[in-house]
């Protein structure tokens, strides 16, 4: 069943490249992936890809306890909304989620409606006196608690359950896979962030960081394997950082281990990663990417900003020239093929012209492939909202934002006509939305191309020779 995509909510501003494939994104609606069961969850996720991964592990969670999953709102007895606070905009689309599911309460009163994720935990109980409709409020590491909290609601109580924990990796559960492709998946390797950047709400919302047992990382993707799925992207909100040891200490296994471990589970087998911080990736990991073919090459490294003090005030812990010296070890090790892409703020606390000048100077040098780029947006409890001064004008924020993205996409562009007269080897995932007589698929750099279909089908390695680049994917036709 191919993905609903509804909204860019995680998006202030849509990517230049790569739409379909970002790594998080949008709002997804769960299809009826199994039958029979007494009770309906319909699941929908806002944010970042670990909330849509989290989702299937809620649903993992819901089956056992008798839930089958629906696409159709009105069929649901369970309605869930997993959220996302990184912006306030996140957070009003949620609110007026809501609005419209209150109008479905109405006319089915058994109707139960939770909240999960990030807004529930940075709310908490407080979400229940704002929101009269909300009978659940469950926070990101609480969800094996779920079917107690639903037998407390359906007794006829209202039930939170916001702790966070230190060590909850969900690590045994099966997720159930929604929206499933059947070739590409998500595997979610930590949880939490124990970066303090200034602006951000996930350290609050997600608690420390931890890392997942790598055994069942792997045996999860042997798994996946099994099942026919060509593709798994590794999950973290700092994948460099990942570090695991065995309980008795023999064993310890850091981010270019775990990639090596994963990559030699199949050469048949993709293997990307999200996300990279610039302080943490080691040559380690890019030498690691270098010695086996089915880890691509694409990198998000996001930036924030192109100036020092500002990085500095962001709290990110590396300045310009650090940031600049990484893109060089990639280009290095890897060749200038290799994909980077990143994300970027405009209008951060105090950030001057010339400052913002550095972003689009920092766009300009690098040539990043694609962005995701946003206006600041304070949120509460951060270290910027309790030491800085939101203090640039919203219409200045916009502008700033604006040229940014007029950058980004001439860079796009460019990186686009690179790939022109040359062979992709392109994992076909889909049909193409405009034509059942095309296949669209990536290549490694996670460039969208689309060929015609002919005896191919899905799942299928294809040698694409891209005669065409457009705006935001690359035509092409196979090559025997
Ligand atoms: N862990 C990832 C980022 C996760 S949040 C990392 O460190 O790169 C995804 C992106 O949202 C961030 O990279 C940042 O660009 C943006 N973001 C986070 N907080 C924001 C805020 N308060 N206002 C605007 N954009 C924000
Ligand atoms: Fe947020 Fe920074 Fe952690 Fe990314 S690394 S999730 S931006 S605190
Ligand atoms: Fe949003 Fe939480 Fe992800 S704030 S971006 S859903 S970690």
């Amino acid at each position: 069943m191919s993905q609903q995509l509804f909204t860019l909510d995680y998006l202030d501003t849509p990517p230049t490249a790569a739409a379909d494939h970002a790594p998080a994104q949008g709002v997804r609606v769960s299809p009826a992936t199994r039958t029979g069961r007494q009770r309906k969850l319909y699941i929908e996720s806002y944010g970042c890809q670990m909330n849509f991964s989290d989702s299937e592990i809620v649903s993992s969670i819901l089956f056992d306890e008798g839930f089958d999953t629906t696409e159709q709102l009105a069929d649901a007895d369970l309605v869930l909304l997993n959220t996302c606070s990184i912006r306030e905009k996140a957070e009003q689309t949620v609110r007026m989620r809501l609005s419209q599911i209150n109008s479905h309460k109405k006319r089915n009163p058994g109707m139960l409606v939770g909240v999960l994720g990030c807004m529930a935990e940075r709310l908490k109980s407080k979400f229940l006196e704002e929101e009269k409709l909300v009978d659940l409020v469950v926070g990101p590491d609480a969800y094996r608690d779920l079917p107690n909290l639903i037998r407390e609601v359906d007794g006829g109580q209202k039930a939170v359950n916001v702790l966070l924990s230190r060590d909850e990796t969900y690590a045994d559960i099966t997720p159930v896979r929604l929206n499933s492709n059947g070739i590409t998946a998500f595997v979610s390797i930590m949880r939490g962030c124990d970066n303090m950047c200034s602006f951000c709400v996930v350290p609050f919302t997600r608690g420390r960081e931890r890392s997942r047992d790598a055994h069942s990382i792997e045996q999860e993707c042997r798994d996946l394997v099994a099942q026919g799925y060509k593709e798994v992207t590794l999950l973290g909100q700092n994948v460099d950082s990942y570090k695991w040891a065995s309980e008795d200490g023999t064993e310890h296994v850091n981010f270019a281990q775990l990639l090596e471990r994963v990559a030699r589970i199949s050469p048949e087998l993709r293997v990307r990663f999200s996300t990279s911080h610039p302080k943490d990736i080691t040559d380690e990991v890019l030498h690691t990417m270098g010695r086996y073919e089915n880890i691509c090459k694409y990198i998000h490294l996001p930036a924030q900003s192109g100036n020092s003090r500002i990085l500095k005030l962001m709290n990110r812990t590396y300045d310009r020239p650090w940031y600049e010296e990484r893109v060089q070890a990639i280009r290095r090790i890897l060749g200038p093929e290799c994909a980077i892409s990143t994300d970027m703020i405009s209008g951060f606390c105090s950030e001057t012209e010339a400052e913002h000048q550095d972003t689009l100077s920092l766009i300009d040098w690098v040539q990043y492939d694609m962005a995701y780029m946003f206006f600041y947006s304070e949120r509460p409890g951060t270290l910027a909202a309790r030491k800085l001064e939101d203090d640039i004008p919203l219409d200045v924020k916009k502008r700033r934002l604006q040229e940014i993205i007029d950058l980004q996409q001439k860079s796009s562009a460019a990186r686009n006509q690179q790939a022109v007269g040359k062979v992709h080897r392109v994992l076909a995932e889909n049909f193409s939305k405009r034509s059942q007589e095309h296949l669209s698929g990536r290549n490694s750099q996670n460039q969208v191309v689309i060929f015609p279909k002919k005896h191919y089908k899905k799942g299928d390695y294809v040698n694409v020779f891209v005669h065409t680049g457009t705006g935001g994917s690359l035509l092409g036709d196979s090559v025997e």
